[in-house]
């Protein structure tokens, strides 16, 4: 069986796609799944979460060469993978990924050609795993497209905060018009994750109410992502994982329930196709 490409995507910035993207892949990859992680924004956040969720301590991990450079002289993209753990690979970017809209303008004439480049890349890699995961940065560009082509599940992130809604709304239209209607990808949105503002706010239950009359109940997670202390540590720290701290624990349990979920989405999406 080929990975299962994924993504979690929503336009807007810092409603933690790459904090879930980490902690799914990494509790996934512990429930013995086969993981990568491509990072493809020029920002590089997951790629240094994860490495700093492999070096404890303070070793300094230098990436030799980048997804641009890989890209740019034509290497295999399976000589650029870093081991993180266990069932868990990283492909690192870095900011020189700036450029890689204009290495597609420059390198394809054709619309499809350059949103299918990256999805022909990684072609390869598919075989080796069990699901690859790409942390996408929050544009709706050529860059994000050539990602979402390559994907075969999406999973949209809702912030339950005013607006975020509309922003959910507008970017499933947009998946829907270029992606599938325009370019024939074949992705899939799997569901829609909440990710909650404040334990307990009354805006959250609002937005939530409002979410399951516009896309139905079956297509929200049950499982949803409240705000942790701890997953601001790890931006410093890496993923933490000590048994004996209820703060890992706790943070360990809520992202294991979402793979799990996921797994089971996935099961139902397989059984629907047969
Ligand atoms: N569930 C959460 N609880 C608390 N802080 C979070 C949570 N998810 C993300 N964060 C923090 O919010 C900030 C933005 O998250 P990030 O995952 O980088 O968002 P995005 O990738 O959407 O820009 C980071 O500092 C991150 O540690
Ligand atoms: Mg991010």
């Amino acid at each position: 069986m080929p990975a299962t490409v994924m993504t979690f995507a929503n336009f807007k910035g810092g409603v933690g796609k790459t904090s879930t993207t980490a902690l799914v892949s990494y509790n996934l990859s512990k429930l013995g799944y086969k993981c990568l992680v491509i990072d493809f924004d020029a920002q590089a956040n997951i790629t240094s979460l994860l490495l700093k969720t492999k070096s404890n301590e303070s070793d300094i991990i230098t990436i030799n060469t980048t997804l641009m450079a890989a890209i740019n002289e034509q290497k295999e993209l399976n000589e650029i993978i870093i081991n993180i753990k266990p069932n868990l690979d990283l492909i690192p970017n870095a900011v020189d990924f700036s450029i890689y809209p204009r290495y597609l303008e420059k390198n394809f004439e054709n619309e499809i050609d350059k949103v299918a480049f990256f999805s022909n890349k990684m072609d390869s890699l598919r075989a080796e795993y069990d699901f690859i995961f790409i942390d996408v940065p929050p544009t709706l560009s050529l860059l994000n497209d050539t990602a979402f082509y390559a994907c075969n599940q999406i999973i949209v992130v809702l912030q339950t905060q005013e607006r975020s809604l509309a922003g959910a709304e507008v970017f499933i239209q947009y998946l829907q018009d270029t992606l599938i209607n325009e370019f024939n990808s074949n992705v899939d949105i799997l569901g829609i994750l909440p990710v909650l503002s404040k334990k307990g706010a009354r805006v959250d239950q609002e937005i939530l109410k409002a979410a399951i009359q516009e896309f139905g109940s079956d297509n929200i997670f049950n499982n949803k992502i409240s705000i942790m202390e701890r997953i601001k540590r790890m931006d410093m720290q890496g993923i933490t994982d000590n048994q004996k701290d209820i703060h890992d624990r706790n943070v360990n349990k809520v992202f294991t329930d979402v793979a799990e979920e996921i797994l089971k989405r996935l099961s139902s999406v397989k059984k629907e196709e047969v």
